[in-house]
């Protein structure tokens, strides 16, 4: 055995048998914002910390965000009003206590932002610049750089990071299965064999909206870390929901799915339908947006709506300005071609208000996780607040994981990665507009996720945010707060508050 790290306190790697092995207190598969906000809180508190990052910082969901944080911080605004607005959003199966936790929590996470030297947009008087986005009933989306929060957050949270002394950031490293031992997650293995253990693991992945064809995403949002949860035992839920976001650019090479932030829409701009008309209030929460769009693609068989922002102050959103001129449409005097596309997955891997899933030694943050806080449609801007009042919360709990003795590491496995036939015919059967026929033939996709969330979407024989089922249109208030929830082979619905 070799060991080569300098400090005590069951930090450090070797290489036994030919194979290398790191011990650390916690582990972090995934570098966005809700890793490593958990892996700088974790630091903070003393731990030595691994973080296994698959892709380049500039690959995560989270860098690509251009959403805000929302947080109830405006005179005329409360977390009340902040709770209210996510609940009516999520239609009915927000989870409460989650939602709670968020919409107070909020207000400290922007300060606690800032002391980590996160620099905020500001009005012209110096207060911090409060936007409007879908479903809010007050101006409470922080931004930093106008549509530029995503990567200004992660550049800043990992720039916090590396100056840790107790942190080891592994780049391009990919996670192949979790190291379980007696029911517990004791650690994480690496395609190349690295294995690493850890009193805790947190997976913080990321969703999975790059599964379907027309999407926002990164290419790497395929589900990985759900998959990685599932494979050690944990129960996953809400698959069925997927967000579409209604404005991503169509038609543009090189541009499919580029997304236009809501917070455009929070400053004027319109959705003009085929005739030149505006057909829906562009503020509503995004299920009602995205499939208002849908119907007038499929009622007029074109290809797209049109998104007006002519009299918005383009300069505001330099990263999207410059995009859309990048691609020979100007933003000042032409009409920008949008339709829905795979955006944010609101289900995931089942976790408490800690970040705990159903298997002991396993967390879960960020989009990966589902709490239930975002019920069958997230409010805009609600998911980077998440990633940093929930990925602090969990890093704690996680660090009152009992320590365990090393046993030997398991092989790694094979990754399986989605074919573009198994992405198409997510769009196809498991888009905006659902049913049975299209959902079954899912179940024997080769990709297991894909089936997975078939099997959530064939369950819920409603329609209710994002998840609407053609063959059963209406709403069913008995499905209020249940949520699907899937655990070896078992499926049931289970009522959480
Ligand atoms: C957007 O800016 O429209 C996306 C932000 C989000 O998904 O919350």
């Amino acid at each position: 055995m070799r060991k080569i790290d300098p400090f005590s306190g069951g930090y450090g790697t070797s290489e036994m048998s030919g194979r290398e092995r790191i011990e650390t207190e916690l582990v972090v598969v995934g570098a966005g914002a809700a890793g490593l906000y958990s892996a700088l809180t974790a630091a903070g508190l003393g731990a030595s910390v691994t973080v296994i990052s698959a892709t380049p910082l500039a690959q995560t969901a989270s860098y690509w965000a251009q959403g805000g944080l929302a947080a109830a911080l405006g005179e005329d605004d409360s977390p009340q009003l902040h709770l209210a607005d996510t609940e009516r959003a999520g239609r009915g199966l927000v989870r409460h206590a989650a939602a709670e936790i968020l919409v107070n929590e909020a207000p400290q996470m922007i300060a606690d932002l800032q002391r980590i030297r996160i620099r905020f947009d500001a009005d012209s008087g110096g207060d911090l610049a409060l936007g409007l986005e879908g479903g809010h009933s007050r101006r409470r989306i922080v931004h930093a750089g106008g549509s530029s929060t995503g990567r200004r957050l992660a550049r800043q949270l990992s720039a916090a990071l590396v100056r840790e002394r107790r942190v080891t950031i592994l780049e391009g490293r990919r996670a192949s299965n979790l190291w379980t031992e007696d029911g517990r997650v004791v650690g994480v293995i690496c395609e190349d064999g690295l294995a690493v253990r850890a009193r805790a693991t947190v997976i913080a992945t990321g969703g999975a909206a790059a599964l379907w064809q027309r999407t926002t995403n990164p290419p790497g949002s395929v589900g990985i870390g759900i998959m990685l949860a599932r494979g050690a035992g944990a129960a996953v839920a809400d698959l069925e929901f997927v967000q579409f976001h209604p404005t991503a650019v169509v038609g543009v090479p090189g541009r499919e799915g580029f997304l236009i932030s809501e917070a455009i829409r929070g400053e004027g701009a319109t959705l003009l339908g085929p005739d030149g008309e505006r057909f829906v209030d562009e503020l509503a929460p995004r299920d009602e947006v995205a499939r208002a769009i849908w119907t007038q693609i499929e009622t007029d068989s074109v290809d797209s709506v049109s998104l007006d922002m002519r009299s918005v102050d383009a300069g505001r959103f330099p990263s999207i300005d410059e995009t859309l001129r990048q691609s020979g449409l100007d933003p000042r005097s032409d009409l920008i071609p949008v339709a829905p596309a795979a955006h944010y997955m609101m289900g995931g891997v089942v976790c408490d208000l800690d970040g705990a899933t159903t298997v002991g030694g396993l967390y879960v943050v960020g989009e990966s996780a589902c709490s239930g806080l975002h019920g069958a449609n997230r409010l805009a801007s609600n998911s980077l607040s998440e990633c940093i009042v929930f990925g602090a919360r969990a890093a704690r709990a996680a660090l009152d994981e009992p320590a365990t003795a090393g046993g030997e590491p398991p092989a790694s496995l094979p990754l399986e990665l989605p074919s573009q036939a198994t992405r198409e015919a997510m769009w196809r059967s498991a888009g905006l507009v659902r049913d049975r026929a299209g959902l079954e033939r899912l179940l024997d996709d080769p990709y297991p996720l894909a089936a997975l969330v078939a099997r959530c979407a064939l369950t819920r024989e409603e329609s209710r945010g994002s998840h609407w089922r053609s063959d059963f249109p209406a709403l069913d208030p008995a499905l209020d707060s249940m949520h699907a929830v899937l655990q070896g082979s078992e499926s049931a619905f289970e009522h959480w508050q």
